[in-house]
C-alpha cells in the first residue's frame, strides 16, 4: 500500500465530462423556488412540541432591581418561565472572551437584551406572555458612541497595531501630507430566514438540535455547557439556513441554548423563532467604524507614509471583535503599498448590541479607508483617483512595494493586468471623457464614474479554525453520501462539494448526496465563515475521495493484476489499460472482496501564520482579487442618484461553479451597495434601535439593480494549491461596492471642478449626499 501522504499523486484524469468548472445550478435551487426545501422552521414537529419567546430589555444600561413573572405565569397556554437563575450550567455563552450572559445576569448591557424566556402551547401565547412581565430596572447611564468609549479607554479588547518602517521619518519628509476621517456605517443581515432554533429532549439528558447556524459544533458545545452535560450528549443538525451572511456565526446559539434549556425542564421539544422585529433588535450587526488617517505621497501622488486609526464599535461585548478589528487593519491597505506605516485598532465597548461577523468580517471597513485616502490624492494633485490607483498598486517585481504592513511578501497579484482588463472592457477612459462633457453641460444632474479593486485575504486569521473534516459513504449501488463541516446558507457550498466528489469519482452529479451537517457526523467543525468553506471541506472531502480510491485502486489492480498507478475513473466507469468496469459493478464487487466504502478526511491550511506580538506574519493563504467599473447619476438639488451601469471583473480563480460565482458576486456587490448607499442603522438617545423593521431600514430592492451589469470572471487559476486552483468567492465580491461610494464621490467633485475631494460618511444616504454636496459648494465649488 502507498502512503496516505501520496495520495495527491495519483492521477485523475480530468474528462470533458466532468462536471468541475461547469455551471450547475445550485442543489437546492428547484426546491427553493418551489417552497419544497426544508428550513428549520418547515421540519415535521414533534407531537409535544411547545413555543418559547424572549422578553428584552427596555432600557440600554442599568441594573436589574426586581423581575415579577406571575402575571406571564397565569397567561393563556403559558407552561414555564426562566431566567438567567435558572440556567442549570454555564451561563456565559460568549464565542471567544467571555461577557455574554445568556439572560441578563443583574446588568443591563444593551437596549433589546433578553432578560428571561417563556414556554407555552403556542407561538402567539408565549409571544403575547411576554408583555405581561414587570422588570424594575434601576437606570444606568448607557455610553453609545464611539468616541465617549475611546476617550474612556472603554475597550472590549486591547488595541492592537501593526507597522512597518518609520511613518514619523517618512512622513516629515513628503512634499505632500493629507488628513481625513470617515465615519462608516454599521448594517442589518436581513437573511430571509430568521433565527431559529428547535431542541429535542431524548433519553435521558440527551439532546437533538436543530438550528440555523452557520456553527453547529459551537452550538453543540454551548448547548452542552448551559445544560452541563458533556459535548458527545449533544447532536446538532443544519440542512441549510435562509442565508447567514456571518449573522449566524456566533449569535445563532443563543437561541439554541434557551430552546435547549426549555426542553430539558420540560421534558417536550421547544421551537424558539424570533419575530423580526426582535431579531433585529437582539443581534449584533456589522460594526459601525469611525476611522482616520494621515498619508503622505511623493510629487506624483505615489504614498510614501501612512498612518490609520480603526475604531470599531463592537457594542457590549468582544463576540468576534478582536478578529473583526484585526481584519480591518489588514484591509486597510486594500491592494496599495502605503509605504512606513502604522496602523493602530480600537475595539470600543459601548451599550448596544454585540456586533459581530457580517461578509466582509472588517475588511470592508478597513479598506474604505484606503479608498478615501487615493480619493484625497487625486483631488489634491488634480489626476484621475484610477491613475493614482494604478500608480500605488502593490508591485511584487519591486522588492520594495511588495510587503503588506503586516510584512506579508504579495505574489501572484493579479491586479495590474486584472484592472487593464477591466479598464478596457468598461471603456473607463472613454466614458470619463464623455462624463466630464455631460457635467461641463449639466448644472444640476452631475455623472461619477470610479474603478475601484479588491484585494481580500482567504483564511480564518485564527489559524486553528483554518482545518475541515469530511464523512464520505459508498452505498452498494454505488450512489454516494457526503458529509462535511460546511453549512449551506444559499452560497453553493454543498453544490460545489457534491461537485467534487462526483469528479474524483468520474460520476455525474445526481450520484452524490451532500447530507445535512451534523456534528455527530464530523466532529469540531469551524464556523462556515471567512468565505473558506469550499477551500477547507472541499479539500477534506476530496482527502476522503482519495482514500477510497486508493482502496479501488488496488482492489481493482488485484482483480485484473495490472498496476494500481494506473487505474482512473470516468464517466462512470474505471479502467486499468485495457481493462474497464462500471462504478457500481466495482463497487458491488469490492463491497463483497469486504472493502471498506467509508472514510474520513480532513484538510488543514498550509504556510499560515501571524504574530500578535509582533504584528508580523502571513495570516492568509492568498488573496481574492477584482475590480468594478461604476457610474452613477446624482441630482444636486435633493442629493438623489442612481447607480446606471457596473462593470465587474472579479477573480475567482479557476472557477468551480461559474453560475454560483457569479451568483455570489451580483449578490455581493448589491449587498455592499446597501450597505454603503441606503442600509441605515439608527438608534435613539436613548440606546434604543429605531430602524428595527424592513419599513424603517431600506435594503437595495430589484429596481435599485444597475440597469447595466456587466459581471465577468477572471479565470486565472489560483498558484497556490486550492482546491482545483479555486478561489474563494463568498465575501470578497460585497467590497465591488467601493466603486459606487467612490463614484458618487465623483459626481459630487465634478462641482468643484475635480478640485476638491467631498466629506461622504457612509451609508451615503441623500441626505448625506446632499449635505457634502453643501460642503463643496461652501467651499468654493460651483455648481457651474
Ligand atoms: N451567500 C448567500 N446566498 N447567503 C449567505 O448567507 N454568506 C456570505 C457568503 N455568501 C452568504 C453568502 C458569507 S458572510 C460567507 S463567509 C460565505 O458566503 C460563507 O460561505 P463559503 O465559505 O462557503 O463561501
Ligand atoms: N472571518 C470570519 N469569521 C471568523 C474569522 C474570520 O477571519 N475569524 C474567526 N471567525
Ligand atoms: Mo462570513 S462574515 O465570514 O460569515
Amino acid at each position: 500500500m502507498r502512503k496516505l501522504s501520496t495520495l495527491s499523486d495519483i492521477p485523475h484524469k480530468v474528462s470533458s465530462t466532468s462536471v468541475i468548472g461547469v455551471g450547475h445550478k445550485h442543489e437546492s435551487a428547484i426546491r427553493q423556488v418551489s417552497g419544497q426545501a426544508r428550513y428549520v422552521d418547515d421540519i415535521p414537529e414533534a407531537a409535544n412540541i411547545h413555543h418559547a419567546a424572549v422578553g428584552l430589555s427596555p432600557v440600554a444600561a442599568g441594573t436589574i432591581i426586581s423581575i415579577e413573572l406571575e402575571d406571564v405565569l397565569s397567561s393563556d397556554g403559558v407552561i414555564d418561565i426562566i431566567t438567567v437563575t435558572d440556567v442549570p450550567g454555564h451561563i456565559d455563552i460568549a464565542p471567544v472572551f467571555d461577557g455574554d450572559p445568556i439572560l441578563a445576569d443583574k446588568k443591563i448591557l444593551y437596549h433589546g437584551q433578553p432578560i428571561f424566556a417563556v414556554l407555552a402551547k403556542t407561538i402567539e401565547q408565549a409571544r403575547k406572555a411576554v408583555l405581561k412581565a414587570k422588570i424594575d430596572i434601576a437606570p444606568g447611564v448607557p455610553c453609545l458612541n464611539i468616541e465617549q468609549a475611546k476617550q474612556e479607554m472603554n475597550f472590549v479588547r486591547p488595541p492592537h497595531e501593526m507597522q512597518q518602517g518609520n511613518f514619523e521619518k517618512s512622513y516629515a519628509a513628503c512634499p505632500i501630507q493629507l488628513k481625513g476621517n470617515l465615519t462608516i456605517g454599521g448594517q442589518e443581515h436581513m437573511y430571509l430566514e430568521g433565527q431559529v432554533s428547535m431542541a429535542v429532549p431524548e433519553e435521558e439528558d440527551r439532546m437533538l438540535v436543530f438550528t440555523s447556524s452557520q456553527h453547529p459544533s459551537e452550538v453543540q458545545k454551548l448547548v452542552a455547557e448551559v445544560l452541563d452535560i458533556k459535548l458527545h450528549k449533544v447532536v446538532v443538525d443544519m440542512r441549510r439556513m435562509g442565508g447567514g451572511f456571518g449573522g449566524k456565526e456566533t449569535q445563532a446559539a443563543q437561541w439554541a441554548c434557551l430552546s435547549a434549556i426549555l426542553a430539558s425542564r420540560n421534558k417536550c421539544a421547544v421551537k424558539l423563532r424570533l419575530p423580526r422585529m426582535q431579531d433585529m433588535m437582539a443581534t449584533g450587526k456589522r460594526h459601525p467604524f469611525e476611522n482616520s488617517y494621515q498619508v503622505a505621497t511623493d510629487e506624483n501622488g505615489r504614498i510614501q507614509a501612512t498612518q490609520i486609526e480603526i475604531n470599531g464599535n463592537c457594542g457590549h461585548s468582544a463576540d468576534l471583535s478582536d478578529a473583526i478589528v484585526d481584519r480591518a487593519m489588514f484591509h486597510a491597505d486594500n491592494g496599495y503599498y502605503l509605504g512606513s506605516s502604522k496602523i493602530v485598532g480600537h475595539r470600543c465597548r459601548t451599550n448596544q448590541v454585540s456586533h459581530t461577523a457580517f461578509r466582509g468580517f472588517g475588511g470592508p471597513q478597513g479598506m474604505l479607508v484606503a479608498e478615501a485616502m487615493i480619493d484625497a490624492i487625486a483631488r489634491k494633485l488634480g489626476k484621475d483617483p484610477l491613475t493614482v490607483r494604478k500608480l500605488n498598486l502593490y508591485d511584487e517585481h519591486d522588492p520594495l512595494r511588495c510587503t503588506t504592513p503586516y510584512d506579508m511578501f504579495i505574489e501572484h497579484n493579479v491586479l495590474p493586468e486584472l484592472i487593464a482588463e477591466l479598464e478596457n472592457s468598461s471603456q473607463y477612459w472613454q466614458r470619463r471623457k464623455d462624463i466630464s462633457a455631460f457635467n461641463a453641460n449639466h448644472s444640476i444632474i452631475k455623472k461619477g464614474l470610479a474603478l475601484t479593486p479588491v484585494k481580500f485575504g482567504i483564511s480564518f486569521t485564527a489559524k486553528h479554525l483554518n482545518q475541515a473534516g469530511a464523512l464520505l459513504h459508498i452505498y452498494t449501488d454505488g450512489s454516494i453520501q457526503i458529509n462535511h463541516g460546511g453549512t449551506e446558507m444559499g452560497q453553493g457550498l454543498h453544490t460545489k462539494i457534491g461537485q467534487i466528489v462526483a469528479h474524483e469519482f468520474g460520476l455525474p452529479l445526481e450520484h452524490i448526496e451532500v447530507t445535512s451537517t451534523r456534528t455527530d457526523k464530523v466532529p469540531n467543525t469551524s464556523p462556515t465563515a471567512a468565505s473558506s468553506g469550499t477551500d477547507l471541506n472541499g479539500k477534506a472531502a476530496q482527502n476522503a475521495c482519495l482514500i477510497i480510491k486508493e482502496r479501488l485502486c488496488e482492489f481493482y489492480a488485484g482483480l485484473v493484476k495490472g498496476d494500481a498507478d494506473n487505474v482512473y475513473f470516468e464517466e462512470q466507469n474505471v479502467y486499468l489499460e485495457e481493462h474497464k468496469i462500471t462504478f457500481t459493478d466495482l463497487i458491488q464487487q469490492a463491497y463483497i472482496g469486504r472493502v471498506s466504502l467509508s472514510a474520513s478526511g480532513f484538510y488543514k491550511t498550509p504556510k499560515i501564520h501571524y504574530n500578535r506580538e509582533t504584528g508580523k506574519g502571513r495570516p492568509f493563504f492568498y488573496f481574492a482579487y477584482g475590480a468594478s467599473c461604476s457610474e452613477v447619476t446624482v441630482d444636486t438639488l435633493t442629493g438623489e442618484y442612481k447607480v446606471d451601469r457596473v462593470d465587474i471583473l472579479h477573480d475567482a480563480g479557476r472557477s468551480l461553479n461559474p453560475a454560483i460565482d457569479v451568483g455570489q458576486i451580483e449578490g455581493g456587490f448589491i449587498q455592499g451597495m446597501g450597505w454603503l448607499t441606503t442600509e441605515d442603522l439608527k438608534w435613539d438617545d436613548s440606546g434604543r434601535l429605531i430602524s428595527n423593521n424592513p419599513a424603517t431600514y431600506k435594503i437595495p430592492a430589484i429596481g435599485d439593480t444597475p440597469e447595466i451589469f456587466n459581471v465577468d470572471l477572471y479565470g486565472r487559476a489560483n498558484e497556490e494549491n486550492s482546491i482545483y486552483h479555486s478561489k474563494a468567492v463568498g465575501e470578497p465580491p460585497l467590497m465591488l461596492a467601493n466603486s459606487v461610494w467612490c463614484a458618487i464621490k465623483d459626481a459630487i467633485s465634478s462641482l468643484s471642478n475635480y478640485h476638491l475631494d467631498p466629506q461622504l460618511n457612509t451609508p451615503a444616504t441623500p441626505e448625506k449626499v446632499l449635505d457634502a454636496i453643501e460642503l463643496i459648494q461652501q467651499a468654493g465649488g460651483q455648481s457651474n
